[in-house]
């Protein structure tokens, strides 16, 4: 754990010093859990947004996207259920001063039955070798089994706990466990209480009277309330869905690994109305179809997981996660919602408007069912930098720091170097970056050795290189490196163009969801 905490903290380094993420307001010491991206950061997360963007609208030709605005009526999170429901449990701990999801801590202890299983795993893997029966193990070895029966029993204590909204049983869990503060080390905790995630602020002057108005916690609700406008005038018939790319707002409590849990985030949400009673079918479709797109990244099959949610949320009747295994464990990147009826309802009685659907294949009016499918940009972003970052001994002795990034999502896609800064090469250079720039993000770089060069775009996870030297004047050639296997061929400039292509666009990870 100790060495999976290391690398993360080089991860979180290599972000600020190569231009993908820096704290924000950092000159003035930051701002917690809030980031801004720089110039490498703000490319790769474009490129992560067209992925979702054009997997959603281009390949479903009944999805179509809106952007709606951040400000919205305040009944809009009264009729969701946000103002009354979107709670954290908090509890204090009186000695340290400092605050925590109650769910967290709890949340902590359950993962450490787990790495005390992974642990007598890893020491049994060692002492049998090749003959070691896992499966068998985990079923039969008598401390194992006691763990994950204490892992289990909590855990169904705990599901309850949050179920019932029963806060007092979740302090006495808290007691239960002998969970201590990580600062001061007491046990001395203030009772669990209820704390709304949503920011308020006051729209119009006081004079004129203000209206309290919240920055959405989600970018779903924007859909919802333009369910009706864009089902009439795109004549959308169900099943449809619309999409969203959008900022959301949280006042997280526990602001913790980075970009994982932000105050100020972005969320890519599809909202897909369907058939009353269809709407398992639909849920089971969507978890596949969201698998498959992350899994065409490349960044590992196995590093992937669907989490069933104990605790539905208010609106859901199923609900799963899809998790990636980063440095710190398998964590929440996107969720899938079975949302029922329930926002169209809401929004139906609250705005006092009908928004019936009418179904001419059945001739019947009703408010449609929905599957969410909703995913956290900066998640994504966390998942790919984190699976990309790789520290690779060379046979020279020499460590480079290379990201392995899918080359679609890569922020540079191809930089040109001229061997010398003399005799026509830096023009030739510039000549070839003249017609490239037009298809792809490509940048010209002729500071430093050419090793040097490489380095740098390798920790930037461009994917090609070009060099351009003597023999490139006489017979139109370069050399093309790649990435990943620092191999170098000689090729055409002619043929530059083709062979990047072929692995830089979007529309190669697009192929492979048709
Ligand atoms: N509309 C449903 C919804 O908002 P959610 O599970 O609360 O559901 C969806 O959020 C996704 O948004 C999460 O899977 C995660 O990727 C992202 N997300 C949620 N809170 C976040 C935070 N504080 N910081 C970064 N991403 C967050």
């Amino acid at each position: 754990m100790a060495q999976q905490d290391d690398v993360f903290k080089k991860i979180v380094s290599h972000a600020k010093e190569y231009g993908f993420v820096f704290p924000s307001s950092d000159i003035y010491d930051g701002l917690s859990a809030v980031y801004d991206y720089g110039q490498n950061g703000v490319e790769l997360k474009n490129n992560i947004k067209r992925y979702w963007w054009d997997a959603m609208t281009l390949l479903h030709e009944n999805i179509v996207g809106i952007d709606s605005a951040i400000f919205m009526h305040p009944t809009i999170w009264k009729a969701s259920g946000h103002v009354d429901a979107f709670n954290d449990p908090l509890i204090d701990n009186r000695d340290s001063k400092k605050r925590y999801r109650a769910d967290v801590l709890i949340e902590d202890e359950l993962a450490k039955f787990d790495e005390k299983i992974e642990k007598e795993v890893a020491k049994a893997r060692k002492r049998f070798g090749e003959s070691f029966d896992e499966a068998l193990f985990r079923q039969t070895n008598p401390r194992v089994v006691e763990i994950a029966q204490k892992r289990d029993a909590l855990h169904e204590r705990f599901a309850k706990a949050m179920n019932d909204n029963n806060l007092e049983e979740l302090r006495q869990i808290i007691i239960d466990q002998e969970i201590v503060d990580p600062i001061s080390g007491t046990r001395n905790w203030t009772d669990v209480r209820q704390f709304n995630l949503m920011f308020k602020t006051e729209m119009g002057s006081t004079a004129d009277g203000a209206m309290t108005v919240y920055l959405r916690p989600e970018t779903a609700q924007g859909i919802f309330v333009n369910y009706l406008n864009v089902q009439k005038t795109g004549r959308m018939k169900i099943p449809f869905g619309i999409a969203q790319i959008g900022k959301a707002f949280r006042n997280e409590i526990v602001a913790r690994q980075f970009i994982f849990r932000m105050r100020e985030f972005e969320q890519m949400e599809m909202q897909f109305f369907v058939r009353p009673g269809s709407e398992l079918e639909w849920f089971k479709r969507w978890k596949e179809i969201r698998l498959r797109w992350h899994k065409a990244l490349g960044l590992g099959d196995e590093k992937y997981r669907y989490h069933d949610h104990d605790k539905l949320a208010h609106y859901a009747n199923a609900a799963t996660d899809i998790e990636f295994e980063m440095p710190f464990g398998f964590k929440e990147v996107e969720g899938i919602h079975s949302r029922t009826n329930f926002d169209l309802s809401q929004h139906e009685k609250y705005s006092g408007k009908n928004i019936k659907y009418f179904d001419p294949e059945l001739g019947e009016n009703y408010v449609p069912y929905v599957i969410e499918t909703s995913i956290g940009v900066d998640r994504m972003f966390l998942s790919v930098l984190c699976s990309s970052y790789q520290e690779q001994k060379l046979e020279n002795g020499e460590t480079r720091v290379v990201l392995n990034l899918p080359a679609p999502l890569a922020p540079v896609k191809c930089a040109v170097m001229p061997l010398v800064r003399k005799d026509g090469l830096p023009e030739k250079a510039r000549e070839i970056v003249n017609d490239l720039k037009f298809d792809f993000a490509t940048h010209y770089d002729e500071k430093d050795s050419i090793g040097k060069r490489y380095r740098r775009q390798d920790a930037i996870g461009t994917p090609f290189c070009i060099t351009v030297d003597h023999q490139t004047l006489d017979d139109n050639t370069v050399t093309l490196r790649r990435r990943d296997t620092m191999e170098q061929t000689r090729v055409n400039i002619a043929d530059l163009h083709r062979l990047i292509h072929d692995e830089v666009s979007i529309n190669t990870l697009l192929r492979k969801l048709a």
